[in-house]
């Protein structure tokens, strides 16, 4: 074991973290991305805005409001599968904590942090840097942890026990967004027509990864990512951002900065729901620029519906004038497609296209 970590520090692991610490004045060449992916920064400056939405979710709570924010919603996931939400219930003490929580965390020494180390996705807790630093070509300045969080009670011990206070802050705040998670999935079923219910039974029974990310202060920003234009596997991703950094890609296939709004989180939609909507909605595709000036925190919470349920286009989105547009896929596939191709290439959902249309 000792072996394990000792040739891991000496070989190939080096964090964005260690990197910056040792206040290196350039990135090292597996950060230079070719030219045609650099994020150009300041490229957008006096370009018109795009506008996103920012939906105040606790009109869903009153009852003749509810149908109109419903139809912000729709409005939202058709335009962008993207929206930020106010409002939201998880208290701003809650939120807090765990940032705090995760500043500690990747503080600690590196020695503490590789204890977690692994390249294998299917570790129920993960430290790692990059995407996977074993198998990336091109490396981004991210450090994360990730770690299954539903149900809670079943993971929670193999979290970090160092900071002493990280289980109890990230666990609030995981359990937060579970419940937060419930209402959004709910929403949308109804936004889309569908009884409110609708995926209810694989939402009791489906997964919350937790990725904490972390984005350290960066030498040069305008040649490197933190991560690369992807869609999340899974139904939905509540973001929560310390700092601006997160860029979508909007239908004229233009990156969009999303703004930091004190006290928001973000909702983005994943590939179980493109495919389930049969593809009214589209999962995001995004990624993350990086800063010269400072470290940027995120809690990306990654729901998805049971590991080995079928996801298939939704019965009653299915017509003579709307066939089925994608193959059934389980959270196992997406995993199997992760651990043996490059998605930065080719996203997974992609791969379930039919060529129906
Ligand atoms: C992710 C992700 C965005 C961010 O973890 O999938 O897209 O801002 N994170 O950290
Ligand atoms: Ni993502």
């Amino acid at each position: 074991m000792e072996e394990t970590i000792k040739s891991l520090l000496d070989d190939s692991f080096e964090s964005a973290m260690a990197l910056t610490n040792s206040g290196v004045p350039q990135v090292p060449d597996r950060y230079v991305l070719p030219p045609s992916q650099r994020p150009a920064l300041g490229a957008s400056i006096g370009a018109k805005e795009t506008t996103l939405p920012v939906i105040d979710l606790s009109l869903l709570h009153q009852p003749l409001l509810r149908s109109s924010v419903i139809h912000e919603i729709n409005m939202a996931c058709k335009e962008f599968g993207f929206f930020q939400v106010i409002n939201h219930g998880i208290p701003p003490s809650v939120v807090k904590d765990a940032l705090d929580a995760a500043t500690q965390f990747f503080d600690l020494p590196v020695e503490e942090k590789m204890l977690l180390v692994s390249a294998n996705v299917h570790k129920p807790v993960r430290y790692g840097t990059s995407l996977n630093h074993s198998t990336d070509r091109v490396h981004y300045w991210r450090d994360f942890i990730k770690h299954y969080s539903h149900p809670l009670s079943k993971w929670i011990d193999m979290w970090p026990s160092n900071p002493p206070c990280y289980k109890d802050k990230v666990g609030k705040y995981a359990e937060a967004t579970h419940v937060l998670h419930k209402q959004l999935i709910e929403a949308i079923s109804e936004s889309l027509g569908l009884e409110k219910d609708y995926l209810h039974e694989q939402t009791e029974e489906g997964s919350q990864v937790m990725a904490v990310n972390c984005y350290p202060a960066c030498p040069e920003p305008d040649i490197t990512l933190g991560m690369p234009p992807h869609s999340d596997f899974g139904s939905l991703t509540i973001l929560l951002q310390s700092s601006q950094g997160l860029q979508i890609m909007d239908s004229n296939e233009k990156w969009v900065s999303v703004p930091y709004v004190e006290g928001a989180l973000i909702v983005q939609l994943g590939d179980q729901v493109e495919v389930m909507s049969n593809g009214i909605y589209k999962s995001v595709i995004h990624r993350v620029t990086v800063s010269k000036d400072y470290k940027r925190l995120s809690f990306a919470s990654l729901h998805s519906l049971p590991l080995h349920k079928k996801i298939s286009p939704a019965p009653e989105l299915i017509d003579v004038n709307n066939a089925p547009a994608y193959e059934e896929f389980s959270f196992n596939d997406f995993l199997d497609y992760i651990s043996s191709n490059d998605c930065v290439q080719q996203r997974f959902i992609d791969t379930l296209k039919k060529n129906n249309s």
